[in-house]
């Protein structure tokens, strides 16, 4: 079955969102921009949005096939995916399971450090107060969520994980941390926007070799940023 493809809806830093003449369903489109620091350092790499779309499509998918429940349907391009249309919860769900990036500069934390358990964190998605960390009783205050929907949240975030830290394994790769975007549809809990480097810290299991968006914070070039992720599509995609 195809799609007809009809009007802007949204458009973020690396996705557009279109209509598709299923209302309930949406049209994901990835763009080649790359950003950091809350969008203040801003460049594109060619071929960046398909290799996202790529890597989100085999993960959404793999963890559909273990029932962690998200918005993907199926590709519909090489950089755009056909997903269902999800009432966004402006909230980012940061896994941890080992400590770097923000938590080690907040907490007295040394990087590297393996957790025991995996840490869940919740950041209020707002620009203009540059993403406060906020928890559940801010959720509920500020009607972001329910309890139970929280529950839910918690619940389907450790669930990826595990999934996603075994597929990965079994890749030769860690998973360091991951952020999550959850969304409702008939009043239920789905994860939604994207699974990829740009919201992920992945290296090599071996080496340590950065693999994720951390290269492209950190100053590498634009050559080097590129060359990461066509290597971490190889290793999530191909194989
Ligand atoms: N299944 C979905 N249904 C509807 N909207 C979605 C879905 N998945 C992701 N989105 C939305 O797509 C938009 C574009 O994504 P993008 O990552 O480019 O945005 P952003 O720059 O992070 O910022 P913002 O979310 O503030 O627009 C986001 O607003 C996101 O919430
Ligand atoms: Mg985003």
């Amino acid at each position: 079955m195809s799609h007809k493809v009809g009007g802007l809806i949204a458009s973020g830093k690396t996705k557009l969102v279109y209509s598709l003449d299923d209302p309930s369903l949406v049209l994901l489109r990835f763009k080649d921009d790359v950003t950091a620091l809350d969008g203040k350092k801003r460049d594109v790499i060619p071929g960046k949005g398909s290799l996202n779309a790529g890597i989100s499509a085999r993960l959404f998918q793999l963890l559909k096939e273990n029932n962690v429940h998200n918005h993907y349907i199926k590709m519909y391009d090489p950089s755009s995916l056909i997903v269902r249309k999800l009432d966004m919860i402006p909230v980012e769900v940061v896994c941890r399971n080992v400590a770097t990036g923000s938590i080690v500069k907040r907490l007295p934390i040394t990087e590297g450090t393996v957790f025991d358990s995996p840490i869940i964190e919740f950041f209020l998605k707002d620009d203009a107060r540059g993403d406060p960390m906020i928890n559940s009783w801010h959720m509920m205050a500020l009607k972001l969520a329910s309890k139970c929907e929280i529950d839910e949240i918690v619940e389907l975030t450790l669930r990826a994980n595990d999934v996603l830290k075994k597929f990965l394994s079994s890749r030769g790769l860690m998973l360091l941390d991951f952020k999550l975007e959850f969304g409702r549809r008939n009043g239920e809990i789905l994860i939604g926007d994207e699974l990829d480097p740009d919201c992920m810290r992945v290296r090599d299991a071996s080496t340590g070799k950065v693999l994720d968006k951390d290269l492209y914070r950190k100053g590498a070039s634009l050559d080097e940023v590129k060359k990461a992720y066509e290597e971490l599509y190889r290793r999530i995609v191909e194989t």
